[in-house]
């Protein structure tokens, strides 16, 4: 049990001032894209929590918001490889634009898995908006359509992402290292 929120922080890796000017953008863009089609946001919990939080406020068309809750990450920093899918999506999903909301891909493997399932479902179309992007960690072939950051191997807290459930409320990103 760390004591400060501090503890285990070797460095920020991205400001409060960075991720509030890169989600105006993102949130201009989807407004855009999606103006006059039927939009459901997509959040996969619990990682991607704060950035749908304040991705949807930058957005200024009507949408709707959904959540699922996939586990792969067990305790720490090793990913177990495989995916459940723990929460579903109750609606029919075929009359929507989808657009997943995503907190961070690592091994890819997540994302892989949920769009395979929610493709059998026909929705009007797909899309994946991720808050972070590893590209060097890949397993398995995966593409966000937007990335908001492209960060190194690394692994980071903060605006939604834990290590062991802890760190999720740091308002920054920044790199998990322990001492
Ligand atoms: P995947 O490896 O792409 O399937 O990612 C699985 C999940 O692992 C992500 O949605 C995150 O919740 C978590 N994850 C991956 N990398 C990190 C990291 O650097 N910090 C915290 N969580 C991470
Ligand atoms: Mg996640």
């Amino acid at each position: 049990m760390i004591k400060n929120l501090s503890d285990n922080i070797s460095k920020v890796l991205i400001t409060e001032e960075e991720i509030k000017t890169k989600l105006k953008e993102m949130g201009e863009y989807i407004s855009k894209e999606y103006e006059g089609k039927p939009l459901l946001l997509v959040s996969i919990l619990k990682g991607a929590f704060i950035f749908m939080a304040d991705l949807c406020r930058e957005i200024t068309i009507p949408c709707e918001i959904g959540f699922m809750c996939t586990e792969s990450y067990y305790n720490g920093t090793v990913s177990s490889g495989n995916v459940n899918i723990t929460l579903d999506l109750k609606r029919d999903i075929s009359g929507y634009h989808v657009l997943i909301v995503e907190d961070i891909i690592d091994s890819g493997r997540t994302l892989s898995e949920v769009c395979k399932l929610l493709k059998t479902r026909h929705p009007l179309s797909l899309k994946v908006v991720t808050f972070l992007d590893k590209p060097d960690r890949r397993q398995v072939e995966f593409e966000a359509d937007r990335v908001c950051f492209t960060i190194p191997d690394m692994f980071v807290v903060g605006y939604g992402l834990d290590c062991a459930e802890i760190y999720r409320n740091l308002p920054y990103v920044a790199e998990y290292r322990e001492n």
